[in-house]
């Protein structure tokens, strides 16, 4: 299936979409792990406000469509199922989308605003594997893992609480639009990440 997985900074997209291609053995597609990647990378031929992907995630911003759209284009042309987490963020983005590919479901994981700092400010990484775990909520059992937990780059307080503003300024009325379409599966983000995964397998099994 082609699914596209929606919801604000923190909602689960990312712990979700791991559990998503394992079991339905799909590519999982996300700007964010591909921008990451490529934070360094020189942009300033465009002649906007930074010369990196970096410096406009470490303050929150949305990286230029320019540079996500083509991650995007490449990545759809070599995938057959997939998960795209992260993508579309504004409504350029979305009619850009729809020039790509055709999707299969649009989730929407819905958490209320106060969870999402907390989870936020818990995240962290395991620089070696990618897998994702929070300090309260999810624990690694191993210690070696535990010790070697990264906090990501745009996880601090202030950074959280722009990247918010921003998805309510533009990412909002991308939401809108999907159910607007009467195309949008809302699942209850806010339960334990076992729970929202058996909902979200079910979401995918009988619409898809
Ligand atoms: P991106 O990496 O996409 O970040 P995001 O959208 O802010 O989302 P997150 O990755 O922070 O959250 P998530 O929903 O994946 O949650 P997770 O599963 O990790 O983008 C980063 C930046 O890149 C952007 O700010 C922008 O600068 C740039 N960018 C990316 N895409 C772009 C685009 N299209 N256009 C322009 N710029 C773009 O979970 C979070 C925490 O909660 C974890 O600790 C996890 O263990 C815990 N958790 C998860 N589920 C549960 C649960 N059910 N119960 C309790 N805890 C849970
Ligand atoms: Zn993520």
């Amino acid at each position: 299936p082609r699914i596209l997985i929606l919801g604000a900074p923190g909602a689960g997209k990312g712990t979700q979409s791991a559990k998503i291609t394992d079991h339905f053995d799909i590519e999982h597609i996300t700007t964010g792990d591909a921008l990451r990647a490529n934070k360094g990378i020189d942009i300033s031929h465009l002649g906007l406000e930074y010369d990196t992907p970096g410096e406009y995630m470490d303050a929150g911003e949305l990286v230029p469509d320019e540079v996500v759209n083509e991650i995007v284009d490449e990545a759809l042309s070599q995938a057959d199922g997939f998960v795209l987490d992260g993508y579309p963020r504004n409504l350029e983005q979305a009619e850009e989308l729809e020039s790509m590919t055709k999707l299969d479901l649009v989730l929407m994981l819905d958490v209320s605003e106060d969870e999402l700092v907390h989870r936020l400010t818990g995240r962290r990484l395991d620089p070696e594997t990618g897998d994702i775990y929070h300090v309260e909520y999810n624990p690694p059992e191993d210690d070696e893992v535990e010790e070697r937990l990264v906090q990501r780059d745009d996880d601090t307080e202030e950074t959280v609480k722009e990247r918010l503003r921003v998805y309510r300024e533009n990412t909002e009325p991308v939401i809108d639009h999907y159910e607007d379409a009467g195309a949008l599966e809302r699942v209850d983000g806010e339960q334990a990440p076992e729970q929202v995964w058996e909902d979200v397998r079910e979401t995918i099994e009988t619409t898809t």
